[in-house]
């Protein structure tokens, strides 16, 4: 088929890109490399570097004809999000539009996976694992704009007959996570503990999160595209782990002695944040196959320099 990935030079979608290409599909990426890297990029796949709020997207999926869109490009750090919204909005909702829009055009469209996040659109919740059909309290403008995108693309289905499928993911880690941003804790901690620095916990370290492998990830993302299904799916691991409980593995993985240091708790961080996947395991037979340590073996390797 022919495929259009956003962010393909990006953690999670360059992982998709490569996927799709060992499985013979044509792949085309848009990236604007702010936070991807052209070296994560398959060089099987075409390119075009462009923002995704750019007037000439429509030209580009007219020229393309793609079948499928998997949209993973984003602002992808809330805390950016909560210091200016209104660029966060552009990008994140504008430019997601600019691409539904080019993307309805296409008459040999099949269906619009959009990556959206599921800590970030459920909030604090007293449901844990937490399933799609809890009330979402996004509690940043990051989180309200992937749920913004979700409830336009239900208006672009029912007006449009747009076939699309939200993956609301949660915690992602692995190789080619980019450590040096504010997101991925996994990759910053494997990072700094690697380099000789000291990590620092934010507050207590008691807070936890859903740790789902990039490979996971990739795999639900395929049949997200395979399957006959819309919709909504959270794809997470259902298990909690404490930011204090990553800390002593990734120490123990990457033999690092480090001192286990608390900083402040950042204002207005999630206590608790685990996906029910049960959805996804009736409706996509999809359920996640690493576990913690096997993930954190790989993540650790690859942040080693080792194949
Ligand atoms: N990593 C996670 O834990 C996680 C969790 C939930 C949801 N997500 C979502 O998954 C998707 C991929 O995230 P990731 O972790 O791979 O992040 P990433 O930053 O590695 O990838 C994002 C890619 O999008 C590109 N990009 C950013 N803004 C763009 C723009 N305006 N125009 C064109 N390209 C642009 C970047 O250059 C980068 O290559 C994002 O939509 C993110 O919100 C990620």
């Amino acid at each position: 088929m022919r495929i259009l990935v956003t962010g393909g030079c990006g953690f999670i979608g360059s992982h998709l890109v490569d996927k799709l290409i060992e499985q013979g599909h044509q792949v085309v990426v848009l990236d604007n490399l702010s936070t991807g890297k052209k070296e994560n990029l398959n060089p099987k796949a075409s390119f075009y570097q462009i923002d995704i709020q750019d007037p000439e997207i429509p030209q580009i999926f007219q020229k393309e004809k793609p079948e499928v869109v998997f949209h993973f490009a984003a602002q992808i750090d809330v805390r950016k999000s909560v210091e200016s919204p209104i660029k966060d909005a552009k990008i994140n909702i504008l430019g997601s539009l600019n691409l539904i829009q080019g993307f309805i055009q296409v008459s040999e469209r099949k269906k619009f996976i959009f990556a959206s996040s599921g800590g970030a659109i459920y909030g604090d919740t007293d449901v844990i694992p937490t399933p799609e059909t809890y009330l979402e309290s996004p509690e940043s403008p990051y989180g309200i704009a992937k749920l913004t995108v979700e409830k336009y693309l239900y208006f672009y289905k029912k007006t449009y007959g747009l076939d699309y499928l939200s993956l609301r993911l949660a915690n992602v880690y692995g190789p080619r996570q980019n450590s040096k941003g504010e997101a991925g804790v996994v990759a910053i901690f494997t990072d700094k503990m690697l380099s000789g620095n000291q990590p620092i916990i934010n507050g207590s370290g008691r807070q936890t999160r859903d740790f789902v492998y990039v490979k996971d990830v990739v795999e639900a993302a395929l049949l997200a595209m395979e399957k006959e299904k819309s919709g909504i799916y959270n794809i997470g691991t259902a298990k909690e782990t404490s930011i204090n409980e990553i800390f002593r593995k990734i120490k123990e993985l990457t033999g690092s002695n480090c001192q286990e240091i608390h900083g402040p708790e950042k204002p207005g961080e999630q206590k608790r944040s685990c996906l029910d996947y049960s959805k996804a395991k009736k409706e996509l037979n999809w359920r996640p196959k690493y576990n913690l340590e096997e993930g954190l073996k790989e993540t650790v390797k690859w942040f080693k320099g080792l194949p």
